[in-house]
């Protein structure tokens, strides 16, 4: 049983997630400039975790105060530098992508458990821009998300409908379905520390963000499935919220009850507006 089932299960009101914040970097910064980036968005975390938040349960003693998990999916040359950096702090990192293959002859491609060995706990898998510009389907993802537990790694599978599947009212079916296929086989025990993000695709990066009813709506859509693919843990499971997350919508988004975080891309590079988001989750 991990921590987080542990807080899960032992809330009086139902379960009680800990919210996740998880900032999207993307293919921005230097692995220089993420060094000074980090050092400074750390001290400000610590002045964060001093401030308030409750002692919650946490991931790992670096967490201590901080009333939510915080994590940066980085490009993987970033990793190894920040891991140096972030260790045993309140900072968390994964890396946007991992193969598909456990290891071999596959040029250009990144083991998720060399991912692993660099430092980081997460692993975004299923990206839309990793579906629609590299072609990912649903059954690559699923063995994406395989090698990531294997691993040892906690992905954050990234599930959203187009604008068209939205208008011609497929989006829940949509999300669904791909779900549906990318835990395909995933052993109920394996996927206990599994993290899905709801991000519609016409929200990432748009400045459009979905209203918070409706990211409510699918989000519980996704719990309903995750009840029937994975009942034991479908209470414990965090769905994050992702597209165009913004200081400005982020505690209305955060405030429902199926939504147990962000997964941020534009608004993590900004320092004071990624920890805005934080002190959001926090409240
Ligand atoms: P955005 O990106 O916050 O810039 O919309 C979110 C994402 O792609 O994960």
């Amino acid at each position: 049983m991990t921590d987080r089932q542990t807080a899960s299960d032992s809330s009086p009101n139902g379960p009680s997630r800990r919210p996740l914040i998880a900032g999207n970097w993307k293919m921005h910064k230097l692995p220089s400039e993420a060094q000074s980036w980090t050092r400074e968005f750390l001290a400000a975390l610590e002045t964060l975790s001093g401030a308030g938040g409750d002692s919650g349960d946490n991931r790992d003693s670096g967490n201590r105060g901080l009333a939510c998990d915080v994590a940066l999916a980085v490009p993987f040359t970033h990793l190894l530098g920040m891991a140096r950096l972030t260790f045993g702090s309140a900072l968390a990192l994964g890396s946007q992508d991992v193969s598909a293959h456990e290891q071999g002859a596959y040029t250009g491609e990144v083991a998720a458990a060399m991912v692993k060995d660099c430092g980081a706990t997460y692993a975004v898998v299923g990206h839309s821009e990793r579906r629609a510009y590299h072609a990912e389907d649903d059954a690559l993802i699923n063995q994406k998300l395989v090698r990531s537990f294997e691993a040892g790694l906690v992905p954050i599978l990234c599930v959203g409908e187009t604008r068209e599947q939205r208008d011609a009212g497929d989006a829940e079916e949509v999300v669904i379905g791909q779900l549906h296929e990318a835990l395909a086989g995933v052993s109920s025990q394996a996927a206990a520390d599994l993290v899905v993000a709801y991000e519609p695709v016409w929200a990432i990066g748009t400045g459009l963000t979905a209203t918070a009813a409706d990211a409510q709506d699918m989000c519980a859509a996704v719990r309903r499935q995750l009840a029937s693919q994975l009942p034991e843990h479908a209470d414990a499971i965090r769905i994050v919220y992702g597209g165009s997350m913004k200081p400005s919508n982020a505690v209305e988004l955060l405030a429902q009850p199926d939504i147990d975080g962000g997964l941020i891309g534009g608004a993590s590079l900004a320092r004071d507006d990624l920890l805005e988001i934080v002190r959001a989750a926090t409240r």
